[in-house]
């Protein structure tokens, strides 16, 4: 990484080895990682040391050698936010070491899914044979065990960013690559939503704040197969209106998983979601939909969380497809960010989601992504009673 130099007021030594001159010059990736004390006399000696310097940066930033990317200010210029909420930086998109088995896109460069783009327009539903739903449910285990992983890390002061690097490496261990990696170029291995963000938040350097709500949305894909899930997590402690929020959110999820079995049109959930949502004074997000998932990650059926839409399909044995409704303190409008990824709400206010995958059996459906654990609960119903 190349770098320019800033003006300081702050006097030192040169840090060159050779070079004991006064210096007034700090570096400006210490100053963005918050390193004091590096200090250097002129750019001659800034670019001579570079070499040796920059491993104070890795070192601050851990060990996996992420540089973060340049500045893309100039695309935020003039930018009118909706809500509160900023961008941090985001780091060096990550590759998966060879061993680990991918999706058509990871290696593509623009990201494009092509087995995905060839069945645009098919709204024929597969029929998972016994093998691949094997596959998925497989797929869904692991997906479980990152999300839980990432569950843990959660806290004030944490960067999302952080819980990227946590989730790619979990992943890793896995044998699994983190589905959303270079996802029609998506630069990280999940999405990460804080507050206002609906989804498809991009990890950034940006630290968790004490009231903040935000969603983790975990998708692995394991020996061919695709699972994906996410939940909404209270950032310590949380007002009361974002937490009904979350709450609302969670069963909207819950009972439309109730209404799934063989013979239900996929358009009749969005009816069951939305007189909750209302009932609650909340809104649902019409733009992002639940989806068929298993060896693709985004296929028929499109599954709508809204009220009287159109969606095409009837639910049979065998089907495995996600539900994960986004729902909305204002109004159900939603806007993207200039990173052309981060949906947000038009009025800036809060939005919450939660995702399963599901397989429809005989008789209704196994909830692929479940926690395992005896008696568990999404995870912002264990923080609950924790603190009370
Ligand atoms: N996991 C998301 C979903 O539920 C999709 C993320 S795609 C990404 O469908 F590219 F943004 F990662
Ligand atoms: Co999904
Ligand atoms: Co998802």
């Amino acid at each position: 990484m190349a770098a320019s130099m800033e003006q300081s007021v702050a006097t030192r030594v040169c840090e060159t080895t050779s070079c004991d001159k006064e210096a007034k010059l700090q570096c400006p990736t210490c100053i963005k990682l918050g390193i004091s004390g590096s200090f250097f006399c002129n750019q001659e000696c800034f670019k001579g040391f570079w070499g040796e310097h920059k491993k104070v940066h890795k070192k601050a930033k851990g060990e996996d050698n992420q540089d973060i990317t340049e500045d893309q200010k100039s695309e935020w210029a003039g930018f009118k936010f909706t809500g509160a909420l900023r961008p941090g930086k985001v780091m060096k998109k990550r590759t998966a070491p060879d061993h680990i088995p991918r999706p058509d896109y990871a290696e593509h460069p623009t990201g494009e899914p092509t087995s995905e783009r060839q069945m645009r327009g098919n709204h024929n539903i597969r029929i998972l044979t016994a093998e691949e739903q094997e596959g998925v449910r497989q797929a869904c285990k692991l997906g479980r065990e990152v999300l839980d992983i990432a569950a843990k890390a959660i806290g004030v002061g944490v960067t999302t960013a952080e819980i990227d690097r946590l989730v790619y490496e979990a992943c890793i261990d896995r044998q699994c690559y983190p589905s959303p990696l270079n996802y029609y170029c998506f630069p990280a291995s999940c999405c990460t939503s804080v507050n206002e963000v609906i989804c498809h938040g991009i990890p950034d350097t940006r630290k968790l704040e004490d009231g903040d709500i935000v969603n983790v949305d975990i998708t692995v894909y394991y020996k061919g197969y695709h699972g994906d899930l996410n939940e909404t997590f209270y950032v310590g402690k949380v007002d009361e209106r974002y937490k009904k929020l979350v709450r609302v959110a969670w069963e909207c999820l819950d009972l439309a998983i109730k209404e799934v079995k063989p013979g239900v049109r996929y358009r009749d959930i969005g009816s069951f979601i939305q007189k909750h949502a209302q009932a609650n004074g909340f809104s649902v997000v019409r733009s992002y939909c639940g989806h068929g998932i298993h060896s693709l990650f985004h296929t028929a059926p499109n599954v709508p969380h809204y009220a009287k839409n159109k969606a095409i399909g009837i639910m049979k044995p065998g089907h495995s497809f996600t539900i994960e409704p986004m729902i909305n303190e204002g109004v159900w409008r939603d806007e993207m960010w200039p990173d052309k990824w981060t949906a947000v709400t038009e009025d800036g206010k809060r939005s919450a989601q939660f995702e399963h995958t599901l397989l429809v059996t005989e008789t209704g459906c196994e909830i692929l992504t479940r926690r395992r654990e005896k008696n568990a609960q999404p995870h912002f119903m264990d923080s609950e009673n924790n603190a009370e």
